[in-house]
């Protein structure tokens, strides 16, 4: 079990709250969606209301070393608007840090670990230095926690170590779904690779009554039925594999269900002719993509969502870069928010990013801040950073 701020709140301490603020930028790095921010407002609220001294860790991108382009300047602003009578003030060093001279009101933010050559490296003494800058450390990064950075796991020896609000909502809600969910279970998987997902499919085999599959995902399967797919995606080496669960789901009692009809367009002119055709009758040498699932599939899956008592999506089923290809990926989303019975979880930020509008969220039993970290959590049953939490000797 996880000791939580819930059971075991803090009060009047320092403490460090690793949150996960790696959100998505535009072009002009501006914050493109700040769904992460959001949904961490609740633990840094009560962490407040506790009258404690909050610092906060994150993380932005990938950089190597520091570079400006990934400061966490913006989120720092972001961050401030929604916590107007606070003053949020970001340091580039843990020095900088130690030395504030504490305010009512004020919250710290540490600049992106990751220009900290000792966060990934997993260094000990990075550990130590900003263990020794609080007296508790809370985790309510749960999108990170597939990670094993010091941020992650090595301060977690140093410090009395707790979940955040966020990270035990997100755990309750996978359990939920993974060990005791009611049936039928539904679960969608999208996006692009079979290789990354390999083991969550079977493991959702193990769980759901039908597992649907599309996007890039479903190209595998069709060219391991022996389908000619044109220039689709597909991994060919992952055939085998693809094969192998093809028959797991003749055996198993989870039907693994591809689309039966599939729209073919070219993703260099999206706007050219488009065909909606079954994958078996692809002519050979077409030289156009299948980039979505076709109406008919819609109607089946629909139908099949409306029935569903529990549902698990991650991942577009079409080239959702492009409106001509989302229309799949939009009428998925649709269906699972009309379908009010059934106990819905959808994750992570690329599912969401590929949805064009977003107006019934709310109907979304749970949207998880993880992408990586919910799909590490559905095939493995824990991660890293949780694994971390639940061993703390504090
Ligand atoms: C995520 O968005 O999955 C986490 O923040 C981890 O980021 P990473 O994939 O760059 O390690």
């Amino acid at each position: 079990m996880i000791s939580s701020i819930k059971s075991h709140p803090p009060h009047n301490k320092t403490v460090l709250l690793r949150v996960d603020f790696n959100i998505s930028l535009n072009k002009k790095h501006q914050i493109a969606d700040d769904f992460r921010i959001q949904r961490t407002l609740p633990t840094i609220k009560k962490l407040l209301k506790d009258h404690n001294k909050i610092i906060i860790l994150a993380h932005l991108g990938r950089p190597k070393g520091v570079d400006p382009k990934f400061s966490l300047k913006p989120v720092r602003e972001k961050l401030q608007s929604y916590l107007p009578n606070y003053h949020v003030v970001l340091y580039d060093s843990t020095e900088k840090i130690r030395n504030h001279e504490w305010k009512k009101n004020d919250i710290l933010m540490l600049e992106n670990l990751r220009f900290f050559p000792g966060e990934q490296a997993k260094d000990p003494e990075f550990a130590q230095e900003l263990a020794s800058l609080a007296k508790v450390y809370i985790n309510d990064a749960f999108g990170n926690c597939h990670r094993s950075d010091t941020s992650m796991v090595g301060i977690v020896k140093l410090l009395p170590s707790y979940a955040g609000l966020l990270l035990v909502q997100e755990i309750v809600m996978l359990d939920y779904v993974m060990r005791h969910p009611q049936h039928p279970v539904l679960a969608i998987m999208g996006g692009a690779k079979v290789s990354t997902k390999i083991d969550l499919l079977s493991k959702l085999m193990e769980i759901a009554d039908t597992l649907l599959v599309g996007g890039g995902l479903a190209n595998t399967f069709f060219a391991a039925e022996g389908y000619p797919i044109g220039s689709s995606f597909y991994e060919r080496d992952e055939k085998t594999h693809a094969q192998k669960l093809l028959h797991l789901s003749e055996t198993n009692k989870t039907e693994l269900v591809l689309p039966t009809d599939v729209i073919i367009g070219s993703i260099n002119d999206p706007d050219g002719d488009d065909l909606v055709v079954k994958p078996s009758e692809i002519a050979r040498g077409e030289k156009r993509a299948i980039l979505d699932i076709g109406p008919e599939t819609q109607a089946e899956w629909g139908n099949r969502i409306a029935q569903a008592k529990t549902i698990i999506w991650n991942g577009p089923v079409g080239y959702t870069e492009h409106p001509s290809f989302a229309r799949g990926t939009d009428f998925i989303y649709y269906s699972i928010t009309q379908n009010t019975h059934a106990v819905s979880v959808v994750g992570g930020g690329e599912t969401l990013a590929a949805i064009s509008k977003k107006e019934y969220l709310d109907h979304i039993t749970h949207i998880s801040t993880g992408g990586g970290a919910m799909l590490e959590y559905i095939e493995k049953g824990t991660l890293p950073g949780v694994e971390a939490l639940i061993s703390s000797r504090y």
